[in-house]
């Protein structure tokens, strides 16, 4: 047999998607589980938006696309993506649209790194895994930059400063934040903005796939500190805030490297769906009363799914401020059952009560002294909130008693 590369050998994976397998054997064996696994909305696209779809079908518009997408499309993301960012000078040429907002990090980190030359990019830890695993795909060093639970998962400034070398290239971002809810605030961005402006070579990728997902007042991107737009990449989409993630929509935008990244997706995957397209258009451009509508059922679940947390034996959780992720910190609830860490943890609470999450580990190393964290997406109904929760409340119960 002819042999893989190193690369294809070593390539990481998002663990969400091995763990929904398992859930899937599980239940197609007929065991009742309740999951808190995958990170998407559980509501269908808006109706006018499944029928934008149709319309597109229907009149034909079948084929492939410009590499950047559709012209009406790119202008409408190029409004609808400065709206959000305070008027930024956003133009319709800065935009790509790309099959989902994942293709850009690795299109990012292939335009700014050389392969094998020592380039590095900082990236948060934990954090979605896709990260990591081009950051090392392509050819470059990962360096994580810690997020700590008593900073609400924010990262410190100044520890990202201390990890900015003259090998620096790139800065992921990505607030509201995906394992944790964290948020990036306006004086966090503020700061970063400053200790970069003493390092010009380094571009700043944030993934803003969350924005609209922001429950605690208006979203603030980097991109709006002076002196940061030119330099940062913008990534956004319709998968989190239109319900659309097996569309596969999403945009990326920046003056210098719009025409890179069209350049790459030529060379992969040609041009998005054109059908998603259109129906993108009409995400953006039509009623947001569904939009709306489901980040108040996510806020609520939030607000659920926290305080549940926080009444299960061993568990703390700090209050996301956007997306749909808690990440509730069970290293007390470990020692309690006997679970060594949160993996083991995890697994039990899936085959012994029914009850599928992620651990940390699925989202990059553990970061010393944090502990042992889970993550649940809750975008899953409150009965499924309160039915799940009360599963893992009953394990730790049923557990402690024995291990006592
Ligand atoms: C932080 C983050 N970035 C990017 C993506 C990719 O989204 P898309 O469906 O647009 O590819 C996700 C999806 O889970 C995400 O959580």
């Amino acid at each position: 047999m002819p042999a893989l590369s190193k690369r294809a050998q070593s390539l990481g994976t998002e663990n969400a998607f091995v763990v929904l397998a398992e859930v899937t054997a599980l239940a197609a064996q007929g065991k009742d589980i309740i999951s808190f696994c995958i990170g998407q909305p559980d509501f269908p696209a808006p109706l006018h938006v499944q029928e934008a779809g149709i319309r597109a079908i229907r009149e034909g518009k079948h084929g492939y696309t410009p590499s950047a997408g559709i012209d009406p499309l790119r202008e409408a993301a190029a409004k609808y993506m400065a709206g959000m960012r305070g008027g930024l000078p956003i133009r319709a040429q800065d935009v790509v649209i790309g099959a989902g907002a994942k293709p850009f990090i690795a299109y990012a980190i292939l335009c700014t790194t050389d392969f094998g030359a020592g380039d590095e990019v900082i990236y948060p830890n934990p954090g979605f895994p896709i990260y990591e695993s081009q950051i090392i795909a392509c050819g470059a060093k990962p360096v994580p930059v810690q997020l700590r639970e008593a900073r609400d998962f924010a990262f410190d400034p100044a520890e990202l400063e201390k990890l900015i070398t003259p090998k620096t290239k790139l800065l992921v971002l990505n607030y509201p934040h995906n394992p944790t809810g964290g948020l990036l605030n306006r004086s966090s961005l503020e700061q970063i903005a400053k200790i970069l402006q003493k390092h010009p070579h380094v571009w700043v990728y944030a993934d803003e796939i969350y924005s609209r997902l922001c429950y605690s007042g208006e979203f603030f991107s980097i991109a709006q500190v002076p002196g940061m737009y030119e330099r940062t990449i913008i990534s956004d989409g319709a998968s989190k805030t239109w319900a659309m993630t097996g569309w596969r929509i999403g945009f990326a935008s920046n003056p210098e490297l719009a025409p890179h990244f069209t350049r790459w997706i030529t060379n992969t995957e040609s041009c998005a769906s054109q059908i998603s397209q259109w129906a993108a258009l009409e995400a953006i451009t039509g009623p947001q009363d569904a939009a709306e509508m489901m980040k108040k059922s996510f806020f609520e679940r939030g607000q659920l799914i926290v305080r549940l947390l926080n009444e299960v034996p061993g568990v703390t959780c700090r209050t996301p401020g956007g997306a749909f992720y808690a990440w509730p910190n069970v290293t007390e609830a470990c020692r309690m059952v006997g679970a060594k860490d949160s993996e083991e943890f995890r697994k039990r609470l899936l085959n012994e009560a029914g009850v599928a999450v992620l651990a940390d580990i699925h989202f990059g190393s553990r970061v010393p002294g944090e502990g042992q964290h889970l993550r649940f997406s809750y975008a899953a109904s409150k009965l499924a909130i309160e039915q799940g929760v009360a599963r893992m409340a009953d394990f730790i119960r049923r557990n402690t008693r024995k291990v006592a």
